[in-house]
C-alpha cells in the first residue's frame, strides 16, 4: 500500500485497504506537489482540503518550501493556516494567484463540480475563479454521473431576506428535476446555517439530471436574493482522485 507522508506518483499501483481519510491525504498530497516556492495559492475549505494545508505548513517549515503567501477560502482555513506559520494575504492585495487546492462535493465526467457543502462556496468561487490552475482533491466517492447525482445537495447561498421566497423559486425553477428546496439549518434548535458572509443556504436536492447546468446557474443567479449557487462549472483545471485503482491526475 502507498506510505502516507510519501506523495505516489500519477501511476503509482492501488492503494489496498485504505480508509477515505488516507484516500483525501493521498489525493491532497499529490496536489501539494504542484506548489513551489513564491507561489500565491488559494488555500481551499473541507476535511480533504486541509490535509493540503497541513502538507504546505509542513514544507514551510521544513524549508522546503519558502515565500508562500495564502489566501483563505474560509475563517476555519484561516484558522488552521495561521496555526501553522502560513503566510496570509486577501485578493485585493493579489487579484491573480498562480494556484488553488480544494476538494469537491461532486466531479462529473465534465470535470464540473458542485462544491458548497460546507458553506464557503462564495469565498470559493472568489478565489478559484482567480487563480491560474485550480487543482481539485477528491476521492472515489466523489465521482457522479451528474452534478447533484450522489443524492447531496447543490447549495445556493443567499441573502437571508426573504428566503422563504427564494427557496419557493427554487423549488418552481427545478420542478421538472424533481427539485426540493431546504433551508440549511445547524444545532439542536436547527437555526439557519449562516455563513462567513452573513448569507443563508439553500440545499437544492434533485432527483435527475438538469442538463443545462450553465443555463441552470446563470437562471439561478438571476434570482435577486442569490449570491452565489454551488456550482462550479468549466473551473477545474486538474482533478486528482484517489481510489482503488491508484491515484489518477486528470487534466482538462
Ligand atoms: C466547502 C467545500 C468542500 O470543498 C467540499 O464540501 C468538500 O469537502 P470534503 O473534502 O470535506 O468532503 O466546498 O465549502
Amino acid at each position: 500500500a502507498a506510505r502516507l507522508g510519501t506523495p505516489p506518483s500519477a501511476q503509482s499501483p492501488p492503494p489496498v485497504n485504505l480508509t477515505q481519510e488516507e484516500l483525501k491525504k493521498i489525493a491532497a498530497y499529490k496536489a501539494v506537489e504542484y506548489v513551489k516556492s513564491g507561489m500565491v495559492i488559494g488555500l481551499g475549505t473541507g476535511s480533504t482540503a486541509k490535509h493540503a494545508v497541513d502538507r504546505i505548513g509542513e514544507l514551510l517549515r521544513l524549508g522546503e518550501l519558502r515565500g508562500i503567501v495564502g489566501i483563505p477560502t474560509s475563517k476555519k482555513t484561516h484558522e488552521q493556516a495561521l496555526s501553522l506559520g502560513i503566510p496570509l494575504s486577501d485578493l485585493d492585495s493579489h487579484p491573480v494567484l498562480h494556484l488553488a487546492i480544494d476538494g469537491a462535493d461532486e466531479v462529473d465526467p465534465h470535470l464540473n463540480l458542485v462544491k458548497g457543502r460546507g458553506g464557503s462556496l462564495l469565498r470559493e468561487k472568489m478565489i478559484e475563479g482567480a487563480c491560474e490552475k485550480f487543482i481539485v482533491i477528491v476521492d472515489d466517492s466523489k465521482l457522479v454521473k451528474f452534478l447533484g447525482g450522489s443524492g447531496l445537495a447543490v447549495p445556493v447561498e443567499i441573502v437571508p431576506f426573504c428566503w422563504k421566497n427564494t427557496a419557493m423559486r427554487l423549488r418552481e425553477m427545478f420542478k421538472d428535476s424533481g427539485c426540493v428546496a431546504k433551508l440549511r439549518t445547524c444545532g439542536e434548535e436547527a437555526e439557519p446555517f449562516v455563513t462567513d458572509n452573513g448569507n443563508y443556504i439553500i440545499d437544492l436536492y434533485l432527483e435527475k439530471d438538469i442538463g443545462d447546468l450553465q443555463g441552470a446557474s446563470d437562471a439561478i443567479l438571476r434570482i435577486p436574493c442569490v449570491v452565489e449557487n454551488g456550482m462550479f462549472l468549466d473551473m477545474a483545471t486538474t482533478v486528482i482522485v484517489a481510489g482503488k485503482k491508484g491515484v489518477e491526475v486528470i487534466d482538462k
